[in-house]
């Protein structure tokens, strides 16, 4: 089978390596460039499991131009790229807001200036719904401008998207909303060494014991329990999103758009323990607190511009993404 070759930046990661496996089930050849700073090794040989391959994997930084170079040149034929790495931790973007604009910004600009003299045209680019800030109208579409960015981590997304928009190359930012559980097989998932801030790994970690407790940051909001909404949407279906966008930009000359990827239904906070302690029989400790400073009341997403336009629709239900997000949190530890 002659395979076409996608560069997966940050594919050792928790959405690259369920990439990684739905590129490779699609005929792809995906090749992966990750410095591990936030991941394992692990999601790599348990990607390599489940397609029973290997994968071409370079342990390098994307920031470093020399390293990266390299890459290109041994890879000559790279069809696309996809590009994952980043740091993302809102929370952490705020203490050191410098390390996010030179990681974030500095391994775009690096994989833009090779792709332009390697001549690799297309770039399929990991955004967030961040780049609304608050919206003004939900359920929130592309057309909608991008808001006041609520961290330094936000900023760099509204940043690489605008890079991009500038570059000469195809390109498709994806922004996702928020991504939940792991591959059925748990043999990859998020593996952050950092703390995690997104609300599901830390459900798991109150339920595994490693946290005693947990803080609803709000209960008196605008919304059906006083507590924020989000738009929760399965790993698996965010990774096949990818596929379909490579496909996409492949046969198609002269792309530059955006879509949101997300469910299109909020779930608030209360809702998202309430499922979690009722689809996996368990009891998480919590309790109630103050506002956290730049949290979003709600937010969730039109996606009709990639149901229409890529024929995408999420297919994963809520409930299995909190079972295997719980699954792969016990085969972790
Ligand atoms: N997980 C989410 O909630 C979420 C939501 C919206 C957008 N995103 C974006 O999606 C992308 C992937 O997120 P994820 O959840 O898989 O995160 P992740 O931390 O699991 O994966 C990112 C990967 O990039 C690698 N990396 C970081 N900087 C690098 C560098 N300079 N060179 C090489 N490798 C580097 C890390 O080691 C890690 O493996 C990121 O760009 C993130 O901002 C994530």
């Amino acid at each position: 089978m002659n395979r076409k070759n996608i560069l997966v930046t940050g594919g050792a990661g928790y959405i690259g390596s369920h990439t990684l496996v739905e590129l490779y089930n699609s005929g792809y050849k995906p090749i992966v460039v990750d410095n591990l700073s936030n991941s394992s090794l692990n999601n790599i040989t348990g990607a390599e499991q489940i397609i029973k391959s290997k994968i071409d994997f370079y342990k390098v930084d994307c920031t470093d131009f020399e390293q990266m170079n390299k890459v290109f040149k041994e890879k000559k034929n790279i069809d696309a790229v996809i590009h994952f790495a980043a740091f993302k931790s809102v929370e952490e973007s705020v203490r050191h807001p410098d390390k996010y604009f030179s990681n974030n910004i500095r391994s775009l600009e690096t994989l833009i200036d090779l792709m332009n003299s390697h001549n690799v045209n297309n770039i399929i680019f990991s955004s967030s719904c961040t780049v609304y800030g608050t919206p003004e109208f939900l359920p929130v579409n592309e057309l909608a401008p991008f808001g006041k960015a609520e961290s330094p981590y936000g900023e760099t997304k509204q940043l690489c998207e605008k890079l991009i928009e500038k570059s000469t190359i195809n390109s498709i930012s994806l922004r996702y909303f928020n991504p939940v559980g792991s591959h059925p097989t748990s043999l990859i998932g998020d593996c952050s060494a950092d703390k995690p801030n997104n609300l599901v790994p830390i459900i798991c970690e109150v339920a595994s014991g490693k946290r005693e407790s947990m803080q609803i940051f709000g209960n008196d909001y605008n919304t059906i329990d006083g507590t924020c909404v989000r738009d929760y949407i399965h790993v698996v279906d965010l990774a096949k999103a990818h596929v379909m966008a490579v496909n996409h930009i492949l046969n198609n000359t002269k792309i530059k758009t955006a879509y949101n990827l997300g469910v299109g239904k909020g779930v608030s906070v209360q809702e998202v323990i309430d499922s979690f302690q009722k689809v996996n029989n368990l009891k998480i400790s919590y309790e109630l607190g103050p506002r956290r400073s730049g949290d979003v009341e709600k937010i969730y997403s039109d996606n009709t511009k990639i149901n229409d336009e890529l024929g995408w629709f999420p297919v994963m239900s809520f409930e299995s993404g909190l079972e295997s997000a719980w699954n792969w949190e016990k085969l972790k530890n």
